[in-house]
């Protein structure tokens, strides 16, 4: 971090917000200010250092390890995805991006707890249900499960899967709700107004097009009149106003924070937090004509999400388990209910606040939110069929600026994935390979740390692994990619400029290199190593620096490299530093590490391959070769 911040002094143009590894300790301000708030379970993370941890799995399966002392935790979530339909580009966006903070936040040791799930009543879901045939739990468990498949083939490492239809969910929702009500904050009314079901929330009329329609979802809004119980959220304007001005880092990006700050100084309204007319949620503890409001229950899906198996579930537990979260991962959407009604809702049960919520952008396609109410979505598993999860993940939080809406085109995505990982990455890898190969038998007779040794090179590298770090601690999860490919652009300079392969054919060396090659050995290949070590230890360190965003890419490149599986499991963002290949070290049989994508153009038939019978599979990354 010592080494970020220098960087940011030196660097003109990079924003400089709170870092990431900033957050994770409480918030300022709120403790004082309201005499329920709770402190945070003494022993919540004192604990976690002693405590048995899971590591980042998929599908609740993980190895049980011991972790080490001082382990800083970091909990992130993403929304809990409605059931409503199975996923789309726009609900695995949010996913990939989280992952990608949580791969970080472990290389950095961090003990993280990634959170996501499924948010699975209300009125919304149980018409799906109805529509599909299905029971609303039948419907929930297949759709649920749809999400679980797409994370997998994502390469989504996620720590918790919460279902807001899980018991132990329920349970901490009702004892959730009693808190509320015990604090005077829950009363009964009637509520007229005009209700958007794909949003789930009742809409003020100025903020609807024509016909009232949903300026989201664009279906008319539907007049509602109900008996239902309000949460006084009125009471909590002042408190929220002074807690934003006092943490500005509540709400990022900073020009969501205005726009949260706009909505609470125009006056917070009470809102209905049950509901008369839907079976399908959580029954109203003492009034089961009702049942509570479907954001008052997802939202609590956050805390449950932390019990652990066998756990006692009470809030107690759940707090002591890791609430507060660090970082909420949402789209901006769903900012007001999570920057405004969940701090409010749980300042009223006396919990903390999380950290940070950050609120990005859209996927658009057209210039409209790809959705599954609008229906014009992408398919995330087309995509991962076809492109594989690399290039899908790196794609979108290479493309998007975290934080602004982004456009989504087929050519723009093999563009940017072949120019990156393909020629820029993977070539740089397996030219060096080869030439490893032909002239030294894929043995470095160097540590690389010897093979720097007064090359200016290496400090370039290491600014840019600096930049790097920066970036994605600060989420700019695109600038984080950009300084990575930096350093490939750097090693592929490098290579053109040294031409190792012309020095061979030469037979001729610099009296520097000359010096540092041993003639007992082979004097040419030693001065051809020095370069290929050089670009090597590159790949090494981009391998370590990019594998938050493409872990499977990065993990055959440690592999190309000589490396196990679980050397590769093992890298922490230490291994970023140089002199991680030593003298000795064999490199595999050269493989490309990411295959080029053959651009075809289905529409015209115009197959660029020549080869008609291989059209359609060539299209597919992984059969024609970088
Ligand atoms: N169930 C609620 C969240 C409850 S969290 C306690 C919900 N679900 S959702 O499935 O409709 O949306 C989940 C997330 O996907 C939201 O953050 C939303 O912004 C995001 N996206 C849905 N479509 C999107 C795009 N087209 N682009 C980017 N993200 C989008 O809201």
């Amino acid at each position: 971090m010592a080494a970020g911040r220098a960087l940011l002094s030196s660097q003109n143009g990079l924003a400089a917000v709170a870092p990431l590894s900033s957050i994770g300790y409480r918030a300022r301000g709120l403790a004082s200010s309201l005499p329920l708030l709770r402190r945070r379970c003494p022993s919540a993370f004192a604990s976690s250092s002693a405590r048995c941890c899971s590591r980042p799995h998929s599908e609740g399966a993980g190895e049980r390890v011991m972790k080490p002392e001082k382990e800083e935790a970091f909990v992130l979530t993403t929304p809990l995805y409605y059931v409503n339909a199975p996923p789309h580009m726009g609900s695995a966006y949010t996913t990939i991006a989280a992952d990608a903070i949580a791969r970080f936040q472990r290389l950095l040791g961090k003990k993280v707890v990634f959170i996501t799930g499924t948010d699975e009543h209300g009125e919304k879901i149980a018409a799906a249900a109805e529509a599909s045939g299905r029971s609303p739990r039948e419907h929930c468990d297949t759709i649920s499960q749809s999400y679980r498949i797409l994370w997998r083939e994502l390469d989504i490492a996620y720590d918790k899967f919460i279902r807001t239809t899980d018991l132990k969910h329920e349970a901490i929702v009702k004892e959730f709700y009693s808190r509320v009500l015990n604090n005077g904050d829950i009363y009964r009314a009637d509520y007229e107004g005009l209700y958007c079901v794909n949003c789930e929330e009742y809409k003020d009329e100025k903020e609807l097009l024509e016909n009232n329609c949903c300026p989201m979802h664009l279906k008319p809004c539907v007049h509602r009149k109900e008996d239902n119980y309000f949460f006084a959220l009125s009471k909590y304007q002042k408190t929220l106003e002074d807690y934003l001005t006092s943490n500005p880092d509540f709400v990022k990006p900073l020009f969501r924070l205005n726009e949260v700050q706009g909505w609470i100084k125009s006056g917070l309204r009470d809102f209905s937090i049950s509901r008369s007319s839907v079976e399908w949620g959580i029954p109203v503890p003492n009034d089961d004509k009702q049942t509570i409001y479907v954001w008052f229950d997802a939202l609590l899906g956050y805390v449950s999400a932390l019990l652990e198996e066998g756990e006692q579930t009470n809030l107690e537990q759940a707090v002591c388990s890791g609430w507060p979260a660090s970082l909420h991962l949402i789209g901006k959407d769903i900012l007001r209910f999570h920057a405004v009604y969940w701090p409010a809702m749980l300042l009223s049960a006396g919990l903390s606040v999380p950290n940070m919520v950050f609120g990005h952008g859209f996927l658009t396609k057209d210039g409209m939110k790809m959705g599954k109410s609008l229906g014009n979505t992408l398919e995330p598993k087309d995509l991962v069929q076809r492109f594989g999860a690399d290039a899908v993940r790196y794609f979108f939080l290479r493309e998007v600026e975290f934080g602004n809406d982004g456009d989504y085109s087929e050519d723009r995505f093999i563009n940017i994935v072949n120019a990156h990982l393909a020629n820029t990455i993977g070539n740089l890898l397996n030219r060096t390979l080869g030439l490893l190969k032909k002239n030294c038998q894929s043995m470095l007779a160097f540590d690389s740390i010897i093979a720097a040794e007064g090359n200016s090179f290496k400090d370039s590298v290491d600014q840019l692994v600096e930049k790097a770090k920066y970036h994605y601690e600060n989420l700019s999860l695109s600038s984080a990619c950009e300084s990575v490919l930096d350093i490939a652009n750097a090693g592929n300079l490098y290579m053109d400029e040294r031409a190792p392969w012309s020095l061979f054919k030469q037979g001729g060396a610099s009296s520097e290199m000359a010096a540092k090659a041993s003639f007992e050995t082979g004097y040419f290949h030693l001065c051809i190593q020095l370069d290929l070590v050089i670009i090597l230890e590159v790949m090494r360190i981009i391998a370590t620096a990019l594998s938050p965003i493409t872990p499977s890419l990065c993990s055959r490149i440690y592999s190309q490299l000589g490396f196990s599986k679980e050397q590769f499991e093992a890298a922490t963002w230490d291994d970023t530093k140089w002199g991680g290949l030593k003298a000795g070290q064999i490199m595999a049989e050269p493989k490309p590490v990411f295959a080029r994508i053959e651009n075809i153009d289905d529409g015209n038939e115009v197959v660029q391959n020549k080869n008609k019978d291989k059209k359609k599979a060539s299209r597919r990354q992984g059969l024609v070769e970088a």
